[in-house]
């Protein structure tokens, strides 16, 4: 596999003014390495199949401190969920290493804590049951105190008044909140979501964008959170990691611009977008 020609990436960062880029080293172990949370080190992922092997990700060097929002940004079938899901370790490595803490990923663990497209929760419990579960079997809380979690979670997804209802007495965007509200009770060391608000209408979805942004800052937690859409990547993340397809390769590292004016911000979203050869 040859290693990735980053003189095209490079002439784009350089053709943009006015937006703030950092850490262009492709593929080289990134910022804040030495103290980072999530580290991870020239991952490749293979699938195999009778005769053949796609080679999901090569050589993806990436690290994760507390606190931070990471968001990876890619075209369908970039490798975004397959990086989420070795993160999750659900998947294993054909080469380098993905470490939570020093110790390498081998097994899923409530320290990670997935929240994905579907909200998959349980039809025939409740919200609070949906919540609170989790909290007895996974973390051992007693029934009492895994009730009071939940209240206090749904509440903080302004679900407090829905929580006796069942999956399907609430809209999509209430399902989804509740699958939040379910991660974040848990309380893991790093948040993974894949495309959380993808099925959901464009308000909705605006809506639980800025519902994250505002839980993030009131638990200051660790989110891992992938996406193509480019204007999401920018809002959720503090830094955006850009991903080629065929096979997933770190094209570039951005500062997100979320906050600045309009104009600054679309002007990343088209240098995001010349990146991933949209444009
Ligand atoms: N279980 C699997 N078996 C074989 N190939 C897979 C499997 N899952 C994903 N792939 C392939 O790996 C690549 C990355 O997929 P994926 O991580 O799902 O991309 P994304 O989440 O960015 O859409 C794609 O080429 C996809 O077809
Ligand atoms: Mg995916």
């Amino acid at each position: 596999m040859p290693d990735l020609d980053t003189s095209n990436t490079n002439d784009i960062l350089d053709n943009i003014s006015g937006v703030n880029i950092k850490n262009i080293g492709i593929n080289a172990p990134k910022s804040h390495a030495e103290n980072a949370l999530l580290n991870i080190r020239d991952l490749t992922v293979q699938y195999y199949a009778p005769n053949k092997i796609t080679v999901a990700l090569y050589k993806i060097n990436l690290s994760i401190t507390q606190g931070e929002r990471v968001t990876i940004v890619g075209q369908s079938g970039c490798g975004k969920s397959t990086l989420l899901n070795t993160a999750a370790g659900f998947l294993k490595p054909a080469a380098g290493e993905i470490l939570l803490e020093g110790k390498p990923i081998t097994k899923p663990s409530s320290e990670r804590i997935v929240v994905f497209q579907e909200h998959g929760l349980l039809p025939w419990k409740t919200a609070l049951e949906n919540v609170a579960f989790p909290l007895i079997h996974a973390k051992k809380l007693n029934l009492e105190q895994a009730v009071h979690k939940a209240q206090s979670a749904l509440t903080l997804v302004g679900l407090h008044g829905l929580q006796e209802k069942f999956p399907h007495q609430l809209s999509g965007g209430q399902k989804q909140r509740v699958s939040i509200a379910r991660a974040f009770a848990m309380e893991p060391k790093i948040l993974l979501m894949d495309e959380p608000f993808s099925a959901l209408d464009q308000i909705t979805k605006n809506t639980l964008q800025d519902e994250l942004l505002e839980l993030c800052k009131h638990t200051n937690a660790t989110v891992f959170f992938i996406t193509h859409d480019i204007r999401e990547a920018i809002k959720i993340g503090n830094r955006v990691i850009v991903l080629s397809a065929n096979p997933g390769q770190i094209i570039a590292e951005l500062d997100s611009c979320y906050g600045s004016d309009a104009d600054v911000v679309e002007k990343q979203k088209n240098q995001i977008e010349q990146l991933l050869g949209i444009k």
